[in-house]
């Protein structure tokens, strides 16, 4: 039976040309069971009328706020309380802007500022539009505020341009609203994390490291648990504080860190590797502290490579999703492809790191998604949302 069986959904549909989709939504949400209720926007209807809407959903359809005979029935407050689930499909980039700002001029925006349901948004809108400034800081500030967005997928559009701005099909859509009602996307799966850096002793006092923060797989190992997955982080030296009820391994260096990942390796379904481990260790690790040599002299060090633990990790544990990161100064994706190859995983995360706004850090982090299939960039946002919508696309991945 479809987890959707007897879901009360609300469908709000905005204005746009993805409206005449909704259609067929409202068809196949019927189709698995769900309870649907319709609002339209007054724009929504100069595209689809609200009879085949009604005729489909087997409801009236709700238009007007300040409707007493509306109001009367279902007004916009038992609405919001009835809905297990919001989703505005097509979410237009007016009703974006709207949403940002909190406004509460007509039922949609009202109904999704008195909802406490999950609200998910389908944009759709010319890629211009979508690219813009402003839309990207509203779809920030949306994802802050904990709706979920989906989409736009990229493509030709009905304007005639091409790029991102695609509603996502509604077999897309009923698939991702069907997930929203299991335990979590990932509830059942063990997800293993590396993050920060790591730390190769020279003596019992210095160490060569990096800058990394962590944040990213702190981020990543808080986005796993939400999503119902038993987690577990580990992580080289940082200043930040492992999330709750997650088992988490400290290390130093990045042949502990192996270790630590060959230990558990068994349990991973996802392994995930957000760690700066360092590439070479010094050679040999001086007992004593170093002392410095006469005046004029330098020191040279001899550094042997450390192994490659997410190559390991997909090589050892053939059963594992293996997703890795690459941070890169130049030709990123022809990079991230290269290592997807060569390290034989599902998923690289591709980011620039010689810009400035998304270092190592930095709070916000700018991706694209390689897999085989081809690449999809995400636009800038905080290394919160950013772990969100990275947990959505690895729980969607399969050998
Ligand atoms: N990685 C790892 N073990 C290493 C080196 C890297 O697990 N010894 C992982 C990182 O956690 C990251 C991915 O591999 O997920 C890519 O790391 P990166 O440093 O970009 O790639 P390298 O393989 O080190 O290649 P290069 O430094 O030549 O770019």
């Amino acid at each position: 039976m479809s987890r959707l069986n007897n879901k009360h959904i609300i469908l709000a549909i905005s204005g746009g040309i993805a409206a005449y989709k909704s259609a067929e939504l409202v068809r196949l949400l019927i189709k698995a069971g769900a309870k649907v209720q319709v609002v339209m926007t007054s724009g929504a209807t100069a595209f689809i009328t609200p009879l085949t809407l009604q005729a489909l959903s087997g409801n009236p359809v709700h238009q007007h706020l300040l409707n007493p005979k509306a109001e009367a029935g279902m007004g916009h407050i038992q609405l919001a309380r009835w809905a297990d689930l919001v989703l505005i499909a097509p979410a237009s980039a007016n009703v974006m802007a709207r949403l940002a700002q909190g406004q509460a001029d007509d039922l949609l925006t009202t109904l999704c500022l008195a909802t406490n349901a999950p609200v998910l948004i389908a944009p759709a809108m010319n890629q211009a539009m979508w690219k813009d400034q402003a839309t990207q800081d509203n779809l920030q500030t949306l994802l802050g505020r904990n709706i979920q967005v989906h989409g736009p997928a990229s493509g030709e559009q009905a304007c005639g341009d091409t790029g991102s701005g695609r509603m996502l099909e509604p077999s897309q859509l009923v698939s991702v609203l069907n997930a929203q009602f299991d335990q979590g996307l990932l509830a059942g799966k063990t997800v293993v994390i590396t993050a920060g850096p790591t730390r190769e002793a020279l003596d019992p006092v210095r160490f060569i490291s990096n800058h990394s923060s962590g944040k990213m797989g702190y981020a990543l190992a808080q986005a796993a648990k939400d999503q119902g997955a038993t987690v577990i982080l580990i992580s080289g030296p940082t200043h930040l504080t492992p999330p709750e009820d997650v088992t988490f391994i400290g290390v130093n260096s990045a042949q502990d860190m192996l270790l630590a990942c060959l230990n558990v390796g068994d349990d991973a379904d996802v392994f995930i590797a957000t760690a700066a481990v360092a590439d070479y260790r010094p050679a040999k690790v001086s007992e004593q502290k170093l002392k410095k040599q006469n005046a004029d002299d330098g020191l040279t060090l001899e550094l042997v490579q450390n192994a490659d633990i997410l190559a390991t990790m997909s090589a050892h544990y053939p059963r594992a999703i293996t997703v890795g990161f690459a941070a890169e100064t130049q030709d990123i994706i022809t990079h991230a492809q290269t290592k997807l190859k060569r390290k034989n995983v599902q998923m690289i995360i591709a980011n620039d790191v010689s810009d400035t706004r998304i270092g190592f850090n930095s709070d916000d982090n700018q991706v694209s998604l390689v897999t085989a299939n081809g690449v999809e960039s995400l636009p800038l946002l905080s290394k919160h949302n950013l772990a969100r919508q990275l947990i959505l696309a690895i729980s969607k991945l399969s050998k």
